[in-house]
């Protein structure tokens, strides 16, 4: 491995979350430090590491067939199923898929050992965070970071109790070093993750004050939240949000359904009022805050008027972004044994009803940044000069300039929208 030309390679593909994103990159940093070359997936390697996702049977079936391509099409040499979809269980389909390595959430950052080893397949349902003291590595100009893992909310249709195990924290310190080592490395923006992100806690330390310790980071432009329960944001963390300068303006707080029956029958801890109380009470404060939800159709027993209910709540709330997921049954929840399980032709018109709503409220929320100076991160520089990004409250945006560069945070004011895109001149 001491020239170029020998140098052992290794891809990654993530299925799933942005907490399954995070921990690819730290695994990708062990890698790189046992002086892998990290190539993109699609290309000859002798190691391609699939981290799996078992959210639905969709993810599932797409993380295996990610494996079989990896094996035929790509050629590589030696294919690792991790994470989620193993501590399902299904190892025998997964080995079919033709995995070499099999591995769940606490051997996945030993992989460089079981690739040298005979004792190829680890699989536990035990989750120990690891602390690794090799800086992840990211292939994106945004930096994920795991700030704790599991989930003990137990709503009726998750999986995620069972592949993740019980809620543990990074504890603070380790957090502010390893983003200290991002920012070192370059990186302007983090994007703190976790399985329930809110319930985050380092003894008497929560996610505010794990947020205001990233603030006084020097070179740290922008901090953002992925998805929090709502019954774990407090006003405090709004009220923070509104006068904080790193601190995105963006909230992406899973609803799941506009109806309080099905709420109730899903296990979830709030109810159509409180939710809508939060969501109104974030948005009076910060008026260009982009508000992100996820949403399940056809949950069991969901009838036409509690879909109706969600459609209408949807509908009347200022969202910016919507994600709609049929619901997939899950072996082993409490959902998979419900009465009332609702065929895919009705889930699909259901979806395509949602997903319909949902770009019309991106659109329109896009369209109120017409006119206004916004900020946006530059991702990507094509050749023709179009600086393309994200601004501060999750808005695709694109504008020409000469003198803009990857990694720029820079300021422009849209003129118009191309397909929820701002687009204009600086
Ligand atoms: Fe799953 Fe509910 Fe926990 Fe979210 S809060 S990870 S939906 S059990
Ligand atoms: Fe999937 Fe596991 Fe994340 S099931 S959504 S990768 S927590």
């Amino acid at each position: 491995m001491d020239t170029e030309q020998n140098q052992a390679t290794v891809s990654f593909k993530t299925v799933g979350c942005r907490l399954n994103q995070a921990e690819t990159a730290i695994i990708a940093g062990q890698f790189k430090e046992a002086g892998y070359k990290v190539v993109p997936f699609g290309t000859p390697s002798d190691v391609s590491v699939i981290h799996s996702c078992t959210i639905t049977a969709n993810a599932e079936r797409k993380s295996l067939q990610f494996a079989r391509s990896a094996r035929k099409q790509f050629s590589a040499h030696t294919v690792v199923i991790a994470g989620c979809a193993v501590e399902r269980g299904n190892i025998d389909a997964i080995k079919k898929a033709g995995a070499d390595i099999v591995v769940g959430q606490k051997d996945k950052y030993r992989l460089l050992d079981l690739l040298s080893s005979s004792d190829r397949e680890k699989n536990t349902n035990i989750y120990s965070i690891s602390t690794p003291s090799i800086p992840p590595l990211f292939q994106t100009t945004r930096a994920l970071i795991k700030i704790q893992d599991g989930c003990n909310f137990n709503c009726a249709y998750c999986i995620v109790p069972s592949t993740r195990g019980r809620p543990t924290n990074r504890a603070l310190p380790e957090i502010l070093d390893e983003v200290k080592a991002v920012i070192k490395n370059g990186f302007k923006e983090i994007v703190l993750t976790g399985a329930n992100l809110g319930c985050y806690k380092d003894g008497s330390k929560d996610l505010v004050d794990l947020v205001h310790a990233l603030e006084a980071l020097p070179h740290l432009h922008r901090i953002r939240l992925s998805s929090i329960e709502l019954t774990t944001v407090e006003t405090r963390i709004v009220d923070h949000m509104a006068q904080s300068e790193k601190l995105c303006q963006y909230l992406h707080i899973p609803l799941q359904s506009g109806s309080d029956i099905i709420l109730k029958s899903m296990g979830r801890r709030y109810t159509t009022q409180q939710y809508s109380d939060l969501v109104m009470y974030a948005s009076q404060k910060m008026p260009d805050i982009g508000i992100g939800t996820d949403v399940i159709v056809g949950f069991p027993g969901e009838e036409d008027e509690h879909f109706e209910d969600t459609f209408n709540l949807i509908e009347q709330l200022p969202f910016s972004n919507l994600h709609v997921f049929p619901y997939s049954i899950r072996p082993g929840t409490t959902a998979a044994t419900m009465p009332g399980h609702i065929n895919n032709t009705t889930k699909k018109s259901r979806a395509s009803r949602l997903i319909a709503l949902g770009e019309r409220k991106k659109t329109e929320f896009a369209a109120s940044f017409i006119g206004k100076s916004v900020s946006m991160l530059v991702e990507d520089v094509s050749e023709d000069h179009t600086a393309k990004g994200w601004t501060s409250e999750y808005i695709q945006a694109k504008f020409k300039s000469l003198h803009i560069q990857k990694n720029d945070i820079a300021q422009f004011t849209p003129s118009a929208i191309e397909k929820n895109t701002l687009t204009g001149s600086n």
